[in-house]
């Protein structure tokens, strides 16, 4: 009998030998981001004169010496923390609709009207900017597949992604190749382009990284764990059992830095904000400092009296600190509403407007981006202050759902752009907020940090420093589905060859 993941308690052990054949059949980097440091998008449209037999030979030679499973992704985390051998290249494949009708499958039992619909015919919805104004790649429903390679090693990484490429000679276009390559901070953690540490909050699917959060900061007041049902659906198109998949979002979001970063001392100067203490503004925007401190928390980025040339979280404790909501009155000045982190994952907020936690917790998404561009960069590797690209630079955002309509575009249309989220007045997301053309967002923001008098607050409009600049809608098909399309059966082994995590990669 299947697994039947309605019914499952969060959060699980991988080692639990109940979810082995999930996982050995689900695509990586659904319940854990992939991790590496170079990765590259290949977004793919298969020649109308090509055969559909030849065509899906290929996905499945393409499944078989490049995917990697949930299961095996587990596994090299766990070889690498016990003896530091880092992990193997890694590999994606995921389908549009017309991808799957491409290779002569109706996706209609795959039934999220955002993945029925595309991407571009939901962009009017998500106030997204017009078709024109999109890159070319991502326009005309043209993209059938997304292959996503990543490694640590970016040599090994272009040969990989060179092969891949040959292999698709007189069979497919590339109609868009994005390239991802992760910024970090000092303390070598990953930070987007305005320099704000990324990846903190995630859903955590493992009992071993809710035991490590519950360790680092308790998790009383958030608790991170989330079922798998979160993001993980059914594969109505697998003839096996335990397989499933997830629907995934890409976006290229362009980030102006200059303009950001700019506006970023404006408002700390409408807000009177004392010349000593200059990031507060943006943390007031972001909602966390640059280092991860969350606002709500402490008006200061780094403890009383200290300047650390690089933060240590043995003396801050606040650091990437994960264990807060926003359930106590008056916590809007301290984080205000509008705050990126506070609409985007609201801890409570919705209660207050008739929804139960539990709804709010369910919207939650997978996160899995990327950031994208060069930057001139420091003796030390990274981005010197100076260099404050307008163009050019942003976030490969991805992110895997059950459902795009209820997650992702949920959280983009009715909590990001909507001015009224989560009370009248609060205005748009100050970072990822598209608001409805001549129709500001302007948001209100407190003057005195903790103050919950109104009268401290000052009206000020901030955003417009993210550009989407095109993406795609997809399925992760599980990889039975991915690996029958040459018609083989590969019965349980094929996918059980996974268990030997400690053989070869197929691809190496
Ligand atoms: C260029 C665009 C974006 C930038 C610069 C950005 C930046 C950030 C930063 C700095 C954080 C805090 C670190 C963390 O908790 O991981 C964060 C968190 C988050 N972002 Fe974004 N983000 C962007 C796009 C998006 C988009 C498009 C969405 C979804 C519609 C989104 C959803 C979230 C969520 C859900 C969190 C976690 C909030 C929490 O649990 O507290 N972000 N983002």
């Amino acid at each position: 009998m299947g697994i039947d993941i309605s019914q499952d308690n969060p959060p699980i052990s991988p080692e639990d030998p109940k979810y082995r054949a999930l996982l050995a059949r689900l695509q990586g980097n659904v319940l854990k981001p992939h991790g590496r440091d170079h990765a590259v998008h290949i977004f793919i449209r298969f020649h109308s004169q090509a055969e559909e037999r030849v065509i899906r030979q290929w996905i499945a030679d393409f499944t078989n010496r490049y995917i990697t499973s949930a299961w095996r992704q587990y596994c090299e985390a766990r070889e690498f923390k016990l003896n530091g051998i880092s992990g193997r290249p890694f590999g994606n494949l995921f389908l549009t609709k017309v991808g799957y009708e491409r290779i002569g499958h109706s996706p209609d039992r795959l039934d999220d009207p955002l993945f029925q619909s595309g991407m571009e015919q939901a962009g009017a919805g998500l106030n997204d900017p017009a078709p024109e104004d999109l890159e070319p790649g991502f326009v005309g429903r043209k993209i059938h597949a997304m292959v996503l390679l990543a490694d640590e090693d970016p040599w090994r990484l272009l040969e990989l992604r060179a092969r891949v490429e040959a292999s698709l000679r007189h069979l497919a276009t590339v109609v868009a190749v994005e390239d991802g390559i992760a910024l970090r901070d000092c303390r070598n953690k990953p930070v987007e382009q305005f320099g704000y540490r990324d990846g903190i909050s995630q859903p955590l699917f493992f009992e071993e990284d809710v035991a490590a959060e519950y360790k680092r900061g308790g998790t009383d007041q958030w608790d991170p764990s989330a079922p798998l049902n979160l993001v993980l659906v059914p594969d109505p198109l697998a003839e096996a059992e335990d397989a499933f998949g997830s629907y995934f979002v890409f976006r290229k979001l362009e980030e102006n830095v200059k303009g950001f970063k700019a506006r970023e001392e404006e408002l700390a100067q409408a807000l009177g904000i004392d010349q000593s203490n200059p990031e507060l503004a943006g943390a007031l925007v972001v909602g966390r400092f640059e280092d991860g401190v969350p606002v709500l928390l402490r008006d200061t980025e780094h403890p009383a009296g200290e300047d650390p040339e690089c933060p240590d979280p043995n003396t801050d404790p606040l650091l990437d600190f994960n264990n807060f909501s926003y359930l106590q009155a008056g916590s809007e000045s301290k984080c205000p509403f509008q705050a990126h982190i506070r609409k985007t994952n609201p801890r409570g907020d919705s209660v207050a407007l008739g929804a139960t936690l539990e709804e709010e917790r369910a919207r939650r998404i997978a996160r899995r981006g990327i950031t994208y561009g060069e930057r001139e960069r420091g003796d030390d590797g990274r981005p010197t202050l100076e260099d404050q690209p307008e163009t050019g630079t942003g976030l490969l955002f991805m992110c895997f759902q059950r459902s795009i309509q209820d997650q992702f575009a949920f959280m983009q249309r009715a909590w990001a752009n909507n001015p009224g989220f989560a009370r009248p007045g609060t205005g748009i997301d100050p970072v990822i907020g598209q608001q409805v053309r001549n129709h500001p967002g302007v948001q209100r923001w407190p003057s005195v940090w903790g103050d919950t008098d109104p009268g401290k607050q000052v009206a000020f409009d901030f955003g417009d420093f993210v550009t989407m600049k095109g993406g795609e809608f997809f399925f992760a098909p599980s990889i039975p589905f991915l690996r029958r399309l040459n018609g083989t059966v590969p019965g349980v082994e094929g996918d059980l060859k996974e268990f030997a995590a400690e053989g070869p990669h197929p691809s190496t």
